[in-house]
């Protein structure tokens, strides 16, 4: 839904004051979040997007020198979905999930535990950016939807490059297209056209809104790679990534859909317009045969960006 795909899902709620030091509101709007509560969600958000993942980090394998990596780091790792897939990515690598969510970190390890990667995969609960120093050398450095949640991204990138050995690999999974669900029309007697386009505008108001508020808080033109440059790296490529499945959508995609359209709810993000609130609650009805869980044109299709650098 929004250019950062989490908005509405977790960004959307998922700003803790444990995370941020600190609670933090715009107008009558709070970034207040929980990522603990959040974690099924997260779970099922990664699970989805894992073929996605796994041909970025695939693509990231080929950039790194022929000796391969020995240490990666998976920065603001969630549930620990994408750390196992780097683990089963990077053969011959430890894996470490930082994250300042204790609940997330407890299911990393379960999962890799299942998977019988427990030996290779291991956690650290760190609050990111001060505990930087403290992660440990890597030659990769993932960091997947979580760059954004740092106020000072140029200084996070700095701490991130002083972590990379030489010829290691900065991964940021940033931007890329909205997933869009629906067809631009939904029929007569479902609103005005165009839904699902007012909804991405109304969220990336939200979302400048939110990173205003974080803590030391720097507004940066969002060019990635020059970004990678100012912290000292080569940017090595940028490559966008397509999840595309079509309608009719599996059941997980449209749970996954009726969490996020809620939170569009939750967040009055339909305010301003009496007709979308109104679609809103048809298309969150579990009975109404147009709702999302009922109509057959239910899809996913969006489009991750990753950005890579290296350090010389
Ligand atoms: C949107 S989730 C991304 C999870 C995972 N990378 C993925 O793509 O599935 C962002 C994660 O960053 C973590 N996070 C947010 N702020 C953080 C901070 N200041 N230090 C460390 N982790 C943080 C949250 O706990 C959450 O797990």
């Amino acid at each position: 839904m929004s250019p950062h795909d989490d908005a509405p899902v977790h960004t959307a709620q998922a700003h803790t004051a444990h995370a941020h030091g600190q609670g933090h509101t715009h107008g009558s709007e709070s970034f207040d979040f929980d990522w603990g509560v959040l974690s099924n969600q997260l779970e099922q958000e990664a699970e989805i997007r894992r073929p996605v993942y796994r041909q970025a980090a695939e693509w990231i394998a080929g950039l790194l020198p022929p000796s391969g990596a020995r240490r990666v780091l998976d920065i603001g790792s969630g549930p620990g979905v994408v750390s196992v897939l780097l683990a089963d990515v990077f053969p011959t690598a430890e894996v470490v999930a930082v994250d300042s969510t204790p609940e997330l970190l407890e299911r990393t390890a379960a999962r890799a535990e299942l998977l019988g990667l427990g030996s290779r995969v291991s956690t650290r609960l760190a609050e990111l950016p001060d505990a930087v120093n403290t992660l440990g050398e890597a030659d990769v450095i993932w960091a997947g939807n979580s760059l954004h949640h740092l106020g000072d991204q140029l200084a996070a990138l700095e701490g991130f490059a002083g972590r990379l050995r030489p010829g290691g690999v900065l991964a940021l999974l940033e931007g890329g297209l909205s997933a869009r669900h629906l067809p631009r029309d939904l029929g007569t007697g479902m609103g005005r056209p165009g839904l699902e386009a007012r909804f991405e505008a109304r969220l990336a108001e939200w979302f400048g809104a939110m990173r205003s508020e974080l803590p030391g808080a720097v507004r940066e033109t969002e060019d990635w790679p020059a970004l990678l440059t100012a912290a000292g790296l080569e940017p090595s490529g940028t490559r966008s990534f397509l999840l595309d499945i079509p309608a009719p959508a599996p059941p997980l995609v449209r749970e996954q859909l009726v969490r996020t359209f809620a939170r569009l709810r939750d967040k009055n993000l339909a305010e301003g317009s009496a007709d979308d609130g109104e679609i809103l609650d048809r298309l969150l009805d579990p009975e109404d045969p147009r709702g999302l869980l009922k109509r057959p044109d239910v899809f996913l299709l969006e489009a991750r960006t990753v950005h890579t650098a290296r350090k010389i």
